[in-house]
């Protein structure tokens, strides 16, 4: 049984998804949350369904490797950013090569980078009047949204779509993909422990 970890900041729809499509999955699961935020919404989510769940503040994030024991004391395998804010030091991209991903709302490498989440993309899209938008999901290194892609694709923006239209186009693509293609990974993922 291979074991992913899920960062996440915010409301965890994504996090849910991925949760519930790996409950009925004897290959993998969903071992541990972690969240910056003390009252984020993906942290009950873990609750709900058993899930270890942690917070970690700045300091030791940023400041301190004490993620990592926890990481190596859980047995995580891969793990999954799902609107998870802070860049990704340095001792965690190395710790886990080619088993971090990250989903971006856009086709990047349009609308990326620092800043570049939530309705600022979607408002940045339709200010631009393109014709279309979508996800991309791609490895994580030390720079916002700027690893190897994994994985793209589209959904048409309509004239009149607001950005709150296009928000919830690209959320259904988010819904849909991202845990076939987490499973798609971790199912290749090298034999052994990643740290
Ligand atoms: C998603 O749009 C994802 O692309 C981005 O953060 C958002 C997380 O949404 N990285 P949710 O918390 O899973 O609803």
């Amino acid at each position: 049984m291979r074991n992913i970890a899920i960062f996440a900041s915010g409301t965890g729809t994504n996090a849910r998804k991925i949760i519930e499509f790996f409950r009925n999955d004897d290959t993998a699961r969903v071992a541990l949350v972690v969240s910056n935020k003390k009252d984020a919404c993906v942290l009950d989510i873990a609750r709900e369904h058993g899930i270890a769940a942690l917070t970690v503040d700045r300091t030791t994030f940023f400041q301190s490797e004490a993620l990592l024991e926890r990481l190596r004391a859980q047995k995580i395998d891969f793990i999954v950013l799902a609107g998870f804010l802070w860049l990704i030091p340095p001792y965690l991209v190395n710790a886990f090569p080619r088993r971090m991903i990250n989903i971006h709302p856009a086709l990047l490498p349009a609308y990326g980078g620092k800043g570049m989440y939530g309705m600022h993309v979607h408002e940045a899209v339709k200010a631009a009047g393109d014709a279309e938008t979508g996800i991309t999901i791609h490895y994580v290194n030390e720079h916002y949204d700027e690893g190897d892609f994994v994985f793209q694709t589209r959904c048409p923006v309509h004239q009149d779509d607001t950005p709150a239209d296009i928000a919830r186009s690209v959320q259904r693509l988010e819904h849909l993909y991202f845990p076939q293609i987490i499973a798609k990974l971790v199912s290749e993922l090298p034999t052994g422990p990643a740290i």
